[in-house]
C-alpha cells in the first residue's frame, strides 16, 4: 500500500513507519520537527526510518496545517490510506497552552480528512487516547460516554473523534479511531515517565512525582501499539478501538522500582502536588480490538521497560544533552 504517515517523527510514528517499511509498503512521511521536545530525538528517528528502507520512504518536513502542501501530496502520490499520527500530545503542556493542541489535534486533522475526501483516499487511521475516559469506571470500554475530558489535550482528541465521525457520514470517509493507552518502549517520549525517569535515575537526578505515586497506568509496549494501528487499517466504516496493555496497570511507583532495578540504581524522589488533570487509573477493555484486529498485546512491563533502559544506555550519550524535559 502507499500511505501517508502524519507525524512520523513521533514515536509512535517512528515506530508505525519501521513496521510499515518492514512488511514492503511504500510510506510518505510528514512531520513539522516541533520543539515540544528534542527535535534532535525527532530527526533521529527519521534518519532511522530513511536508512532502513531508502527506496520505500520519503519524507517531506513541513506542518499538517499547510494545506499547500496536503493537496500536492495528495496530487503528486495516490495514497491508499493515511495514518494520522501529528499532534500535539501531553496533558499538562495543553493546560499551560490550548491553542496549539486545537490548532493541529483538530483543525489539522479537518484539513487532512478534506484534502482525503478532495482526492478520493477512503482510509483513515487516526490517533485518540484514554485520556477522554477520565472520571469514567474502569475498565474503560469504548461504549462509555466520554465527555467530561479534564484536559485541553482530551478535549481536543474527543472533538477530532467526533469531527472524524462527520466525515465518515457525510463522505463514507472509513475511519478506525485508536484509542492508545500509555504507550513506552525505546526512543519514547521525554515529556512522559518512563523515559523521563529512566534518565533521571541513570544520572542521579531526582524524579519530581506527582502525588503519592499510586496512579496506575495501563503501560502499552511501542511495537504492540504499532501493529495494532497497522492492523487498524482494514476496512471497519467507523470504530472506536482501545490498543491497552491487556496486563494489571502498573503504578508509577511500581515502574520505578523496576526502572531502577534494569539500571542498578536508586531513584531519588521530589514530590510535587498531584495534578487535577491526572487521572489516578487507566485500564483498557480490549476485547474490541481482538475482535475487530485479531489484536493482542505481547510485551509485559518487565520487559519493555527493561528494553526501554537498554535503548537508552546505548544512545546516553548524545540522548542525554537532548533530554531537556518539558515540565
Ligand atoms: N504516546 C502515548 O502514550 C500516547 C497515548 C495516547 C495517545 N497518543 C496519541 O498518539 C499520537 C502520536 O503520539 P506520540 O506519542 O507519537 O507523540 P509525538 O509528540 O512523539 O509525535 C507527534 C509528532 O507529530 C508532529 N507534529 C505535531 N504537530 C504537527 C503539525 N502541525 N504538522 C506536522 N507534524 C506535527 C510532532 O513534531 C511529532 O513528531 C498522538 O495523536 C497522541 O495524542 C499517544
Amino acid at each position: 500500500m502507499k500511505i501517508l504517515l502524519t507525524g512520523c517523527a513521533g514515536f509512535i510514528g517512528w515506530k508505525t513507519g519501521q513496521l510499515l517499511l518492514e512488511a514492503g509498503h511504500s510510506v510518505t512521511g510528514l512531520d513539522n520537527f516541533n520543539s515540544y521536545y528534542s527535535p534532535a530525538l525527532k530527526r533521529w528517528r527519521v534518519r532511522q526510518l530513511g536508512e532502513s528502507s531508502p527506496g520505500q520512504f520519503r519524507f517531506h518536513e513541513g506542518d499538517l496545517l499547510d494545506e499547500g502542501l496536503l493537496n500536492r501530496l495528495f496530487r503528486e502520490i495516490s495514497f491508499d490510506a493515511v495514518i494520522n499520527l501529528a499532534a500535539r500530545a501531553g496533558v499538562r503542556a495543553s493546560i499551560e497552552q490550548p491553542a496549539p493542541y486545537l490548532e493541529t489535534n483538530l483543525i489539522a486533522a479537518t484539513a487532512l480528512m478534506q484534502a482525503m475526501v478532495r482526492h478520493k483516499v477512503g482510509k483513515l487511521v487516526t490517533a485518540s487516547t484514554s485520556a477522554v475516559y477520565a472520571g469514567q469506571k474502569a475498565p474503560f470500554t469504548e461504549a462509555q460516554p466520554v465527555d467530561r475530558p479534564l484536559s485541553p489535550y482530551a478535549a481536543s482528541k474527543k472533538a477530532a473523534e467526533v469531527m472524524a465521525y462527520t466525515f465518515h457520514h457525510l463522505y463514507g470517509l472509513d475511519v478506525s479511531v485508536l484509542r492508545y493507552f500509555t504507550v513506552y518502549g525505546p526512543a519514547g517520549r521525554p515529556d512522559m515517565s518512563p523515559l523521563k525517569f529512566t534518565h533521571c535515575i541513570a544520572r542521579g537526578l531526582p524524579i519530581p512525582l506527582f502525588g503519592d505515586g499510586e496512579q496506575r497506568r495501563d503501560f502499552t509496549y511501542i511495537d504492540d501499539i504499532a501493529r495494532g494501528t497497522i492492523a487498524a487499517l482494514k476496512p471497519l466504516g467507523y470504530e472506536i478501538i482501545n490498543l491497552g496493555g491487556g496486563n494489571e496497570p502498573v503504578s508509577i511507583n511500581r515502574m520505578i522500582a523496576i526502572l531502577e532495578e534494569s539500571l542498578q540504581r536508586k531513584a531519588v524522589i521530589e514530590r510535587q502536588p498531584f495534578n487535577p488533570a491526572d487521572m489516578t487509573l487507566t485500564a483498557a477493555d480490549i476485547e474490541k480490538a481482538r475482535l475487530l484486529l485479531g489484536w493482542n498485546p505481547r510485551t509485559a512491563p518487565e520487559e519493555g521497560f527493561r528494553r526501554l533502559t537498554s535503548w537508552y544506555q546505548a544512545e546516553a550519550p548524545w540522548l542525554a544533552n537532548e533530554l531537556s524535559l518539558p515540565e
